[in-house]
């Protein structure tokens, strides 16, 4: 296990500002999430912690040991991690099991070795049986693991995940999240995962860094991210939810702000006979509730997940039993 440290790392490209003072540890067998929108340098700090981008600024060490700064770097082969980007990369010429073992190639390890190991990486992620099948009459989701036990197969300490799940359906991604967690548990790699999807990134990690124009915005539990978000940004781009006045009078966490806003999850929001009044503007049926969009009196949106169908129009009256007051 692996303790990757980032000290006060910055990364330009000519003019333009990648990352901007970078400072983040990711505990040795930590699963990390950096989410962000796009652009905001999530691909270039894994590519950081990788080896194929040298830092303009600050030092990139491994359990302690100096990685990269401005003058040195240790180059990606030598760090002894894994890789599994979102073009899975694999050979379309060789079946499973060379895919899977061909990181070991040329290492002097004896046949009965590499066999062994490429079938451990292969139960990892379930796919023993699949040795000798080409990896073109492979599923999207099997591509994908034969990707992540290749990255396995030479027992690397860290495992840096970048997108892996953007070409696959909503099924394979759901199976996906639990063989990623299943290969934690396994391995106790310590794992930094790239996603642009909330949700993925609630699901698996234990750690969110929440990223945004190349500086960190957040970084806490998915719990911390999701219920009590340090910025309007943050707050916005984690989660459903709506940003309201202060002045509703409904309870409120967290310190006032002047001015501030205060964010209301979906679920906060419930129908009573008494309360604030709204009137419906839009209602989605999801399967499990109503999406609803009310308007309050003062003009403000406010998003709620009801259990019935409200008309387009109907005037209701509210309570909201949870908020956050979150920091402009
Ligand atoms: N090799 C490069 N040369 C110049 N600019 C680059 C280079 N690589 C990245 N950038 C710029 O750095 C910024 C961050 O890019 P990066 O690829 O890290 O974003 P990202 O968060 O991974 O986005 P996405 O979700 O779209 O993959 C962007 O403005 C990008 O244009
Ligand atoms: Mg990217």
């Amino acid at each position: 296990m692996t303790t990757i440290t980032l000290d006060a790392v910055g990364k330009s490209f000519g003019d333009n500002r990648a990352l901007t003072d970078i400072s983040l540890q990711f505990p040795a067998g930590s699963f990390t999430a950096l989410l962000g929108p796009s652009g905001c340098g999530k691909t270039t700090l894994l590519r950081l912690i990788a080896g194929f981008e040298q830092p303009s600024t600050g030092v990139v060490r491994f359990d302690g040991n100096v990685m990269a700064d401005g003058v040195r770097m240790v180059p990606p082969e030598e760090r002894n991690l894994g890789i599994v980007f979102q073009s899975y990369a694999l050979w379309p010429h060789m079946d499973v099991a060379a895919n899977v073992a061909y990181p070991l190639k040329g290492r002097g390890f004896k046949r009965d070795e590499i066999e062994r190991r490429t079938a451990e990486a292969l139960a990892v992620v379930s796919l023993r049986g699949y040795e000798h099948r080409s990896v073109d009459a492979l599923s999207g989701g099997q591509r994908q693991r034969v990707a992540l036990a290749r990255c396995l197969v030479t027992g690397t300490k860290i495992i840096l995940l970048d997108e892996p799940l953007a070409n696959l359906d909503v099924h394979l991604r759901a199976a996906m999240l639990d063989v990623f967690a299943d290969t934690h548990e396994r391995t106790g790699a310590t794992i930094v995962f790239v996603t642009h999807d909330q949700s993925e990134a609630l699901a698996l990690a234990d750690t969110i860094v929440v990223l945004d124009g190349g500086r960190v915005q957040q970084i806490g539990t998915p719990e911390e991210i999701y219920a009590e978000p340090a910025n309007a940004m943050v707050a916005g781009f984690v989660g459903r939810g709506s940003l309201v006045a202060a002045s509703h009078g409904f309870p409120v966490r967290g310190l006032p702000v002047p001015n501030g806003k205060v964010l209301v999850r979906p679920h906060a929001v419930h129908l009573a006979e008494n309360g604030l009044p709204a009137s419906a503007e839009r209602v989605r049926y999801t399967g499990a509730s109503y999406e609803t969009t009310l308007r309050l009196a003062n003009g403000d949106t406010l998003f709620a997940d009801l259990p019935r169908q409200l008309a387009i129009g109907e005037h209701v009256h509210l309570t909201v039993d949870d908020a956050w007051s979150v920091p402009a």
